[in-house]
């Protein structure tokens, strides 16, 4: 039964023990970082599918939104929250699932590295787009 399972999962927790208040402000965060991304996640899918449709998107159209530093600042905001909340709550799908010490090193190392490295990848779009809408005619 799936909740024989999750019960097995979370007795079978391996997790590094507890030091210092790190799990404790871990939980907060996914708590803080949960809400701040239902506002940000569930308007940019409205904004997306109903203010500018999606088949309306192309080059162009990011062009001109970003032409605003805001709508560049909310996408950072959003890339950082829905990675950190994703990467952070795979660690601890890690450490309910991954029972081998090295092994779960292994994977958790892995996130970190693709949590920096897209963020870093993000962020970097983020900030050298093509400031004007004439910087299109760079492409
Ligand atoms: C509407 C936006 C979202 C809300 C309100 C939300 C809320 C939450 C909350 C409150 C938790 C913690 C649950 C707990 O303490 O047991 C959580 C866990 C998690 N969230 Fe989100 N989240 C949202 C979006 C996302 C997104 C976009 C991703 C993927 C990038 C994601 C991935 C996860 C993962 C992997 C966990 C860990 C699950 C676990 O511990 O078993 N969430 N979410
Ligand atoms: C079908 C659904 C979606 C569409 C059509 C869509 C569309 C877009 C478009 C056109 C952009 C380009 C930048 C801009 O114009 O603001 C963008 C950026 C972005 N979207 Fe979405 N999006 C969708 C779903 C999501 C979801 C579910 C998430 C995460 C929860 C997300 C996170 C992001 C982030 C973080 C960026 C900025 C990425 C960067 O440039 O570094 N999107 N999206």
């Amino acid at each position: 039964m799936m909740r024989d399972g999750a019960i097995r999962a979370f007795q079978g927790r391996r997790g590094r023990p507890p030091s210092g208040n790190f799990e404790l402000y871990s939980w907060f965060f996914m708590r803080v970082s949960g809400v701040v991304l239902l506002a940000l996640a569930v308007f940019h899918l409205f904004w997306m599918h109903m203010v500018i449709g999606v088949e309306n998107i192309d080059f162009d159209v990011v062009v001109q939104r970003w032409t605003n530093p805001l709508w560049r600042l909310y996408d950072l905001f959003l890339l950082a929250f829905a990675l950190a909340h994703g990467m952070n709550g795979l660690r601890i799908v890690v450490d309910d699932y991954v029972h081998r010490p090295g092994w779960a090193a292994a994977v958790k190392s892995v996130l970190f590295i693709v949590f920096v490295l897209f963020v870093g990848m993000g962020a970097y779009i983020i900030f050298t787009f093509p400031l004007t809408a004439a910087g299109a005619a760079l492409r």
